[in-house]
């Protein structure tokens, strides 16, 4: 994928992927009272104790099969929210891949920057395939993969999201060397 930064005139959002750690839990646990959060991914609210110890532990027990990333802001390390990767699958070359932004920060191509950046980490493990499953109800989400670079494929329906829910759900995926479109519009490759 390629890097754009010179060309957009710094329009992308300065921010980084870093391994999750423990500064990033108190935030990590604070996002899930957001609505949208509730609302498009698997992540409970009301939170249970010590969820945030248990979500790591998934994550930590099941490496390098899945990967989870906190968002930081590169000025001052603020955290801006989680870029996963929950399903990695090294011999079949394929990755599940997600994000969720903390209220506060949305709005400024935060998840597009992210998403590219995880994009990148994945295709640099060899991933043939990145896929990313969204509702169909979730539009800035949808939007999101698109300014990513990723493809709308088809909708699966009635997919298990969570527990009680099963819900018509987008397939949208990235293969390189797909065209990836420039912040500003239009395409950098
Ligand atoms: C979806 C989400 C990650 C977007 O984060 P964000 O940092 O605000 O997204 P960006 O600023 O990168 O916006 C990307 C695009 O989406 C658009 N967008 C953002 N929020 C939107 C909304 N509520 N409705 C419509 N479009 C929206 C932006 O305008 C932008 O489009 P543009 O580049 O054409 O202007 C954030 O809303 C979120 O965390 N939602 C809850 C969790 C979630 O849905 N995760 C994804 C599960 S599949």
């Amino acid at each position: 994928m390629p890097d754009t930064r010179q060309q957009d005139g710094g329009e992308r959002p300065d921010i980084r992927l870093v391994a999750f750690d423990d500064e990033h839990e108190a935030p990590f646990v604070a996002m899930l009272a957001d609505p949208d959060v509730t609302r498009f991914t698997p992540l409970p609210w009301p939170v249970p104790p010590g969820y945030a110890k248990t979500w790591r532990q998934r994550y930590d027990a099941h490496r390098p099969a899945r990967e989870n990333f906190a968002i930081e802001d590169c000025a001052d390390g603020r955290f801006l929210g989680i870029a996963v990767a929950p399903h990695v699958d090294r011999e079949a070359r394929t990755a599940e891949l997600g994000y969720a932004v903390v209220p506060e920060a949305r709005g400024r191509g935060v998840a597009v920057e992210a998403l590219r950046q995880l994009t990148e980490w994945a295709l640099g493990l060899g991933m043939r395939r990145v896929f990313l499953l969204i509702s169909v109800d979730n539009t800035a989400s949808k939007t999101v993969a698109r300014r990513a670079g990723y493809r709308f494929e088809g909708v699966l329906r009635q997919t298990y999201s969570r527990p009680g829910v099963w819900e018509d759900t987008e397939s949208w995926s990235y293969v390189a060397p797909d065209p990836v479109p420039a912040p500003r519009g239009g395409l950098v490759r």
